[in-house]
């Protein structure tokens, strides 16, 4: 059964731009109620943590410092089959593929700087939100 939890977070050129508030808009429009809110910054290490799944991957190092260079605003989104209608949301990881209308399409600028994260399972939305929220958070 699909989960009705998934994780997020405005990523730093979308939080410096000032689009927290349209994006945030979205979501709520799109059904998902905020269970959990913040702003923060990650650090080199603590950033290199969250994407360590993507160590090996070419990108690693830009993305590792580009999720550093600023601060960023998670989230945990409560909203029935919350992973999959929140990639739709979303749209796809380049802005030049995503869907008009997704977020990523209105607010990403690059593959690199797309605007948000989205989980992609159930699995990995309760292990990313635990990364950023306590237990006493994520009520
Ligand atoms: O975020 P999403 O799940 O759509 O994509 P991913 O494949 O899990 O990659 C994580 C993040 O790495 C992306 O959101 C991009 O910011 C970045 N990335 C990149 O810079 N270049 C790529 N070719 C693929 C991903
Ligand atoms: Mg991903």
């Amino acid at each position: 059964m699909a989960g009705n939890r998934t994780f997020t977070m405005i990523k730093p050129r979308a939080v410096a731009e000032n689009h927290t508030g349209a994006i945030i808009k979205m979501i709520e429009e799109a059904g998902y109620k905020i269970v959990s809110i913040k702003k923060t910054q990650l650090t080199a290490s603590t950033a290199g943590k969250f994407y360590e799944v993507h160590k090996e991957r070419p990108f690693y190092e830009e993305l590792v410092k580009f999720m550093s260079s600023g601060p960023i605003v998670p989230m945990i989104l409560e909203k029935e089959n919350a992973v999959l209608d929140y990639r739709k949301l979303i749209g796809s990881t380049d802005p030049a593929e995503a869907a008009e209308g997704t977020i990523r399409k209105l607010y990403a600028t690059s593959k690199g700087e797309n605007a948000v994260h989205g989980s992609d399972s159930d699995e990995n939305a309760e292990i990313e939100s635990s990364f950023f929220f306590s237990e006493i958070e994520r009520f």
